[in-house]
């Protein structure tokens, strides 16, 4: 049995710790959150800690979860790590490197483990996308692309999701695509550029992040991505695509599917998600909430849907595996050691600088500063 502690049950929280209790072998005990503990822990017949500390000291707490809302995520997973607790923590892992290598690095010296919550990795359509380039299905990639935009609407309330120093804007927020790119790469580019702004979204109603982001990465031997985000965007896109030497790949998160096109042979087509039906409901989802696009956000208390639970489940089963001492496979191995959360984070910073002071940044300014 492993038992796990969860630190911040709202939207996410929430299902990942539903999700853990489905698990065999797998309870959550304990959960901590100052305003929504109470009604998940008389679900998940857990016990409310009224403190972070009161749960990372708990001796039936084996891993802790972080879900709270991002700038939030360093004393938690420091703390875990410090009462020798595994820990599992919800994307951006922080909203800067310095915070982030505090992290990876407070798991390393107490010889935790670290798990990163880039949900991407476990959508069906990304594995095969990655296996399909393994096997030099496209032959070499040049060039990757991806967009994660829409409009918004002015808002009742402003969720901590739109301030910029509480979730880090849509670069942070999203860091998915960044950390699909940069598997999908190798790692991390050599030097990034980003332009943007908030060039429309302002005003009460709205956050205080830039709602369009415009990203080039360069790497060292003439390869290149660009990403596109933000809530600036009448038409709202929501997609990876891979350029190869010999054919190319799009992972469609939107009208949802991916789609294999390769010299000679055409076009073929794969799932995002584990049937149809999800892959549909996806589809139905995005299309269904007029020009939100990809931009849309949960709140505690809200469900997340079927093809996001599925994926929930892969990712959590996933952990508690390497928590029994299940081998990590090749694929998994920098989400599971700090790499994919560093490299992501990293970049970010790169961009963010690049953008704050107008010019070219390299990564070395970032991960080897002088
Ligand atoms: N992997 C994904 O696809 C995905 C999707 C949604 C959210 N997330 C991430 O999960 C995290 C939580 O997002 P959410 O959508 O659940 O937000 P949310 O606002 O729905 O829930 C956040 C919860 O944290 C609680 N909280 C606030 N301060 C806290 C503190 N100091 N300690 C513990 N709990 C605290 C809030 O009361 C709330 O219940 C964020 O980092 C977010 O980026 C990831």
């Amino acid at each position: 049995m492993i038992r796990y502690g969860i630190v911040g049950t709202g939207y996410f929280g929430a299902d990942l710790a539903r999700s853990i209790n489905n698990i065999d072998d797998a309870k959550v005990t304990a959960v901590f959150d100052p305003h929504n503990a109470e009604a998940v822990a008389n679900e998940l017949n857990a016990e409310v800690s009224d403190s972070l500390n009161a749960l990372v000291s708990r001796k039936d707490v084996d891993c802790v979860i972080v879900a709270s809302p991002s700038y939030l995520h360093r004393e938690p997973v420091v703390k875990a790590a410090e009462h020798g607790k595994h820990v599992f923590c919800e994307k951006p892992i922080a909203l800067n490197f310095e915070d982030c290598k505090a992290m990876v690095d407070a798991c390393k010296e107490h010889n935790v483990t670290f798990m990163a919550g880039h949900i991407m990795n476990f959508f069906n359509g990304v594995h095969h996308a990655k296996n399909l380039i393994n096997e030099g299905k496209i032959g070499e990639v040049l060039y990757c692309h991806a967009a994660r935009t829409g409009w918004e609407e002015s808002q009742p309330t402003v969720s901590w999701k739109k301030l910029r120093d509480q979730s880090g804007g849509h670069l942070y927020h999203h860091i998915h695509e960044l950390d699909c790119i940069q598997f999908i790469m190798g790692g991390l580019p050599e030097k990034v550029t980003m332009v943007g702004g908030n060039v429309y979204h302002q005003g009460e109603q709205f956050g205080d992040e830039d709602d369009m982001l415009l990203i080039n990465l360069e790497y060292e031997d003439q390869r290149y991505a660009v990403l596109e985000y933000g809530n600036a965007f009448r038409w709202g896109e929501h997609y990876v695509l891979i350029e190869g030497t010999l054919g190319a790949i799009k992972l469609d998160l939107y009208h949802t599917g991916g789609t294999l096109r390769v010299k000679g042979e055409g076009e073929s087509h794969f799932l995002i998600h584990e049937t149809q039906q999800e892959d549909h409901e996806r589809t139905a989802i995005y299309t269904g909430r007029g020009m939100d696009g990809a931009i849309a956000y949960g709140k505690p208390g809200v469900r997340t849907p079927q093809w996001l639970q599925t994926c929930i489940d892969k990712e959590m089963a996933y952990l508690h595996r390497i928590l029994q001492g299940g081998a990590i496979d090749e694929s998994y191995v920098k989400l599971t050691n700090g790499v994919a959360a560093l490299e992501s984070i990293a970049t970010a910073d790169a961009c963010t600088l690049s953008l704050k002071e107008d010019r070219k940044v390299k990564l070395s300014e970032i991960v080897a500063p002088k």
